[in-house]
């Protein structure tokens, strides 16, 4: 079973969440906690997370987990430039740093240490667009630098998502995870995302769902990547 946190204030990039109430199995986690993108450096997210007029920026967008006790969480941050296309662009990254923030209260206000939060809980997910000829590849890679954990998937030709996108789980090492972060509380986080697309085949492109402005420039929804998380009680 599965719910969509309800994003309830969105303010630069900051996020409060309302975890889904639910009442069957013990379920650990805080009352609230809330993401922030704090550095992003990379080709993938040129724009710095600053919004840019009609442009669409590196962003967080939304949250989801499980609430039948397996306690799997997703958070998904949205890059509208990390797309690649054979023979122009056939690799791309972004690093992003991540403030994570455990509260006491619903809206925020006091900070709490009463958990620790654990990442790649189940492996990354990510939602893109593709269409990709034969004998061409692309790989998507998510790296959890500090714990040096890579979760990848490759998309092999021929494949196409069509005009809206596709879900895809990544999955990398199995054996010691989630790893916790050293501190209850407040933690930060980086992670790495590449893309990169090659083969001796015609044609690939892999980015997000778009649409063209008024001014006749594509704007790019973002190719969402999604970590993974839990908690442990402190
Ligand atoms: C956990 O990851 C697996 C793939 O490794 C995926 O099939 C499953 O849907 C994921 N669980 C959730 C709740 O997203």
């Amino acid at each position: 079973m599965k719910s969509i946190i309800v994003t309830s204030l969105s303010l630069l990039g900051l996020v409060f969440t309302h975890p889904a109430p639910s009442d069957g199995p013990v379920r650990i986690l805080p009352t609230n906690w809330a993401f922030e993108i704090t550095s992003l450096k990379g080709p993938g997210c040129p724009d710095l997370g600053v919004p840019n007029g009609n442009d669409r920026y590196t962003r967080l967008t939304y949250g989801e987990n499980t609430v039948d006790g397996s306690e799997i969480y997703y958070w998904f941050i949205a890059y509208p430039s990390l797309r690649v296309e054979l023979g122009k662009t056939d690799s791309t990254w972004c690093e992003a740093e991540l403030h994570y923030t455990e509260y006491k209260g619903l809206m925020g206000g006091i900070e709490g240490e009463d958990y620790r939060l654990r990442l790649h809980k189940n492996g990354t997910k990510v939602i893109s667009t593709y269409d990709i000829e034969s004998d061409v590849e692309a790989t998507f890679s998510f790296m959890y630098l500090d714990a040096d954990i890579t979760d990848s998937y490759t998309i092999r030709g021929p494949a196409a998502s069509g005009k809206y996108q596709n879900q895809i789980d990544m999955v990398g090492p199995q054996s010691n995870l989630p790893y916790a972060e050293p501190k209850c509380g407040a933690a930060k986080l980086k992670f790495r995302t590449e893309l990169k697309i090659g083969g001796p085949g015609k044609k690939g492109v892999v980015d997000s769902e778009h649409s063209t402005d008024k001014d006749s420039k594509v704007q790019y929804y973002g190719t969402q990547l999604g970590f993974s998380y839990d908690w442990e009680k402190c």
